[in-house]
């Protein structure tokens, strides 16, 4: 992959598709970290001279206008970051965005409007996505890919756009993929993996992957309880996801024959009701054991003794990657056992990921120390689906 050395970019527009999908509260950025982590590559062509054009996705508006998704707020933000004025267009490609683009000089930026307001971005159609691509080609000469967190996206600003500029990858990029590939090609073992999250479904592709590369895979979160209940035990109201528990049945045989150590919860916290994470109210937290949660009880976060268990096996690994909640740690009477899977983390010696999304979120909303972990994906999905082995969009239309 070309870097951002290898275009010229003084005094040229340069198009930079970042991932500033940030986590919103009544229209509050509750999370910066996707923003702080676009910062450099912006800052590097700003100082080389180049008129930056910053695009982005948030959330997933319908492919049309909707003020819910603006990326307004982001604007703000990434201003008070760099330190200086973002011009912010109103649209992706109209009049607006081609106004704001024409007023730029030397060393100034702009941000222009949530890219899945425009319905090419996302479509499946290439003759489609293909026409938003050509429009946005428009606005720039050259091309940066850095938005690593949607590198595992078919669309437009990702995978079409590049083929139409001069196009190289952004220092985000490149870091992300060293990491990974660290993770792929020469894992120091033992190498152990900690998976939560709400979904099992989500997780299959890198579970069936990871038991052909991982020493110990750890599973904490709303996911447990489909491994639990494959394993015959009793859930109470957990969630389940019934459908899967053939798979996953299927992953636990596995596993004991390549003699990978799949390690589950052997407590829980659990409570009555899901809590409201709006008033944090209390929510009647219990522990119970994980191989019998009774019936009118959901599990909600992994007891004391599992994350004790988890902190050890994850204590004298060489390697841990880290996806996905162990409970619902937007809640204090729940967020324990994510707090002690990243302390654990930040505890070990060894070479430590946090792999995106909500687990780097659920880091920094703890006010964890991010310089405790080897590396902090901004990607979720993409990290995921690159330890898949997949072929990323937004990564193969960079490799040329
Ligand atoms: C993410 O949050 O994982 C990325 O920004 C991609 O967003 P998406 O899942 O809506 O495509």
């Amino acid at each position: 992959m070309k870097t951002t050395d290898d275009l010229t970019v003084a005094g040229r527009r340069v198009f930079v598709r970042a991932d500033l999908n940030v986590p919103l509260a009544d229209g509050t950025i509750t999370d910066d970290g996707r923003i702080r982590a676009a910062v450099p590559t912006i800052r590097g062509l700003l100082d080389a001279g180049a008129r930056v054009v910053v695009a982005s996705h948030l959330g997933r508006p319908k492919g049309a206008p909707d003020p819910a998704y603006s990326l307004a707020p982001v604007a703000r933000r990434l201003g008070e970051l760099l330190g200086q004025d973002v011009a912010f267009a109103a649209d992706t490609v109209g009049d607006s965005a081609r106004e704001t683009v024409a007023g730029l000089a030397d060393g100034q930026l702009a941000l222009l409007e949530n890219l899945r307001f425009n319905a090419g971005e996302t479509s499946k159609d290439d003759a489609e996505r293909g026409a938003f691509a050509d429009q946005l080609a428009a606005l720039a000469h050259a091309y940066v890919g850095d938005g690593f967190g949607a590198v595992h996206r078919k669309h437009a600003s990702v995978f079409d756009l590049p083929a139409r500029l001069p196009h190289a990858a952004g220092g985000l990029i490149a870091t992300e993929v060293g990491v990974l590939k660290q993770l792929t090609e020469d894992v120091a073992r033992p190498y152990a993996v900690v998976l939560g999250g709400a979904k099992v479904s989500d997780k299959l592709g890198v579970i069936d992957h990871l038991l052909e590369r991982a020493d110990r895979i750890l599973i904490g979160g709303g996911m447990a309880y489909t491994f639990l209940a494959a394993q015959g035990h009793e859930v109470g109201d957990s969630l389940l996801q019934s459908d899967q528990i053939p798979a996953v049945r299927e992953y636990l045989r596995r596993a004991e024959e390549k003699g990978v150590e799949f390690v589950l919860p052997v407590d829980v916290i659990a409570a009555k009701e899901f809590p409201d994470l709006r008033t944090k109210a209390p929510a009647g937290p219990v522990e119970v054991a994980a191989d019998a949660i009774p019936a009118g009880l959901q599990g909600l976060d992994i007891g004391p003794r599992t994350q004790e268990l988890f902190a050890a096996k994850v204590a004298d690994a060489a390697t841990v990657f880290w996806n996905g909640p162990m409970g619902v740690f937007e809640h204090p009477d729940f967020a324990e056992g994510t707090r002690a899977v990243a302390q654990a983390l930040i505890d070990s010696p060894a070479f430590t990921v946090v792999g995106g999304g909500d687990s780097a979120a659920a880091v920094r909303l703890l006010g964890l120390d991010e310089n405790g972990f080897g590396h902090i994906s901004t990607g979720g999905g993409a990290s995921l689906e690159y330890l898949e082995g997949k072929t990323l969009p937004g990564l193969a239309a960079l490799e040329d």
